[in-house]
Parts: C-alpha cells; structure tokens; sequence
C-alpha cells in the first residue's frame, strides 16, 4: 500500500514510518521540516512543503492508497491564544486536504485527533467513545470540527475514514522542550538536574500510552476494514502526575524536585479512556507498561544529554 503521512516528521509520524515500512508499504511523508533526532531515511519519498501550501499538499496525493493526517499546528495551550489561526490553519486546510483527497479517489483518511481533549470534563470515567464531546479548549474543538468534516465528505463523497483518539503519547524522538508531553519533559528536566514544573496540585490524572503501542494501534486502523468510525487509543489506565514523578524518581534513581504552579483553566481533572472498542475491532491492546515506557524513554533522553 502506498501511505502518505502528513506531518509524518514529527514524534508520532516517525515511528509511524517505522513500522510501515516494516510491514513493507510504501511511505511519503509530507512536512514542513526534517525529523528532529535522526537522518532521512532512503526508503521514505519525502516532499516539503507548509500544510498550507496547497499546490504541494495536492502533489503529495499522487499515487496514494491511504493518507494520515497527523498535523497540528497549534497545542491545547497554545490554542486558545490565537482561535482564528488556529481555525485557519487546522481546519480551513484539513477541509483542503479532504476535497483533494476525493477528487484523486483516496482510498482512506486517517486522522489524529484527540482523547485528551474532545471529550471536555467527562460524566464517565473511563470514557468512551459515544461520551459526549464538550472541549475546554480552541485545540479540542478544531479537532472536533475535523472528525465532522470526515463525517459529512464520508456522507456526502463517500470518503472512508477513520478518526483516532489519543491520550497522552510518550518516548524516544518526543521533543524534551515542548510545553506539553509529561513524561519525556520530566525525564529531560530530571536528566538536566532542573525542578519539574507542575500545573496545580499534582492530582490532575491522565491516560500515558507508550508511542510503540499507540503507532500498532494506528498502524491497525491503516490496515483494517472496522464497522466503527472513531477509537480511542489509550492505555486504559489513568496516573497522576504526582504518581509520574514518584515512578520517575524510583526508576531512574534520581532525585525529583517538583515545583507547583497555580492550576489552568483548561486542564480538566481525570481523563482515562475506555479502549474496549479498539481491542474488538482494531484486534489491538497496548503492551507496555509504564515503568518499561519510563525506562525505555530515560534511554533515549539520556543518550540526547549524553549522560
Ligand atoms: N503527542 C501526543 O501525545 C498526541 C496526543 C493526541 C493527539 N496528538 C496529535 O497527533 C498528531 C501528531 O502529534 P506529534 O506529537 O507527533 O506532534 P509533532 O509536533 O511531533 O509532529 C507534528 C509534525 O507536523 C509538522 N507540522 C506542523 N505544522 C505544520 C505545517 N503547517 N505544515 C507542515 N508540517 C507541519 C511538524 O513539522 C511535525 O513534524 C498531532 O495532530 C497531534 O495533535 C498527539
């Protein structure tokens, strides 16, 4: 199968390349940058370009069976500071994408979305798909605004589509210095002997998925033909970020000092998702446990501070 990741460059996509090529398809990455952490790889067709550069993204299509649409150019913080650009450049050019991928007859769009947001303050822990969706924030809601545009071209067009949920990614090839990313940031602080900030007074829980076992789940929605349109990608486990810290600490030994800061208005309390859905018919269940996630992750940000 030929694939073409856009935004296939960044954290997920990396390793979403990985394992497409592995399994043998053929893979085009669309981005706007080189990876990060590693050389280009020879296999991988890359094509640059701004996701808003229209000419190039409809270039890219050419000879495409499946496409994932990884690109976000905004975080849940950095959202709300700038709705319009954030509408603009996710939605209005995700709507792009979709036209063109019906005009050169797509077989399949999957699209990266977010557990950990379109949902809002949920009723029901864990929490499923079918839960309803309230996001606190301009990132959850252009998301949201995605799945229904696949939703309407799935109606209108007959677009095939698949939208995925992920909760929190960690591991080897997330960016150390980003504002968000719990895990990997903590472990770089920890690496640097820096405090670990922390947004409230620790207890705000989340659903951590280790990055291998979240590309086997996108990986799955790739490749299988599934009466459900929208999963949820998860561990299945909620841990607080005071729990993070204290199994980082015990994991690599080192001292962690925290340093609490007032709460955000954003950050809704619990997030855990149900992920019964994707087990029964993606036929996938992450494997890793946190402490191996941790370690294998304090492998990778060691070797970056070469410690
Ligand atoms: N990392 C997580 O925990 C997580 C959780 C849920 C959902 N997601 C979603 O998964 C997707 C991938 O996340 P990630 O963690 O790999 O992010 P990332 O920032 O590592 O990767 C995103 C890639 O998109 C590219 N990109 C961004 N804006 C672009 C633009 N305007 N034109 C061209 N390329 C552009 C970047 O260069 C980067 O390579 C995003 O849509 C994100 O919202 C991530």
């Amino acid at each position: 199968m030929n694939v073409l990741l856009i935004g296939g460059n960044g954290f997920i996509g990396s390793h979403l390349v990985d394992k497409l090529l592995e399994a043998g398809h053929k893979v085009r990455v669309f981005d706007k940058y080189e990876e990060s952490y590693r050389k280009p790889l020879p296999e991988v067709d890359y094509r640059f370009g701004d996701f808003s550069n229209r000419g190039l993204l409809a270039d890219a299509l050419a000879g495409i069976d499946n496409v994932v649409h990884l690109i976000s150019t905004t975080l849940p913080k950095t959202s709300n500071d700038d709705p319009v650009f954030d509408v603009q450049s996710n939605v209005v050019e995700s709507i792009f994408l979709l036209e063109q991928c019906v005009a050169r007859k797509i077989k399949r769009v999957i699209f990266i979305s977010s557990g950990g947001t379109v949902y809002g303050k949920p009723e029901t822990l864990p929490i499923g798909e079918n839960s309803p969706t309230d996001p606190k924030c301009s990132y959850g809601i252009t998301k949201l605004t995605i799945e229904k545009y696949l939703a309407l071209f799935n109606l209108l067009y007959g677009l095939d589509y698949v939208v995925l949920r992920p909760s929190n990614a960690y591991g080897e090839r997330q960016n150390p210095n980003n504002i968000q990313g719990a895990v990997t940031v903590f472990l770089s602080k920890v690496a640097r002997g820096e405090p670990i900030e922390i947004w409230g007074d620790g207890d705000v829980v989340r659903d951590y998925i280790y990055i291998d076992d979240l590309v086997e789940g996108i990986y799955r929605a790739v490749i299988v033909n599934s009466p459900s349109r929208i999963f949820n990608l998860g561990s299945g486990t909620g841990y607080s970020l005071n729990e993070i810290v204290a199994a980082i600490s015990r994991l690599t030994g080192r001292d962690v000092k925290a340093e609490y800061k007032p709460k955000r208005s954003f950050d809704v309390s619990r997030i855990i998702l149900d992920i019964s859905r994707a087990r029964q018919e993606l036929r996938w269940k992450p494997s890793t446990s946190l402490d191996s996630g941790i370690m294998k992750t304090w492998a990778f940000i060691k070797e970056l501070n070469q410690i």
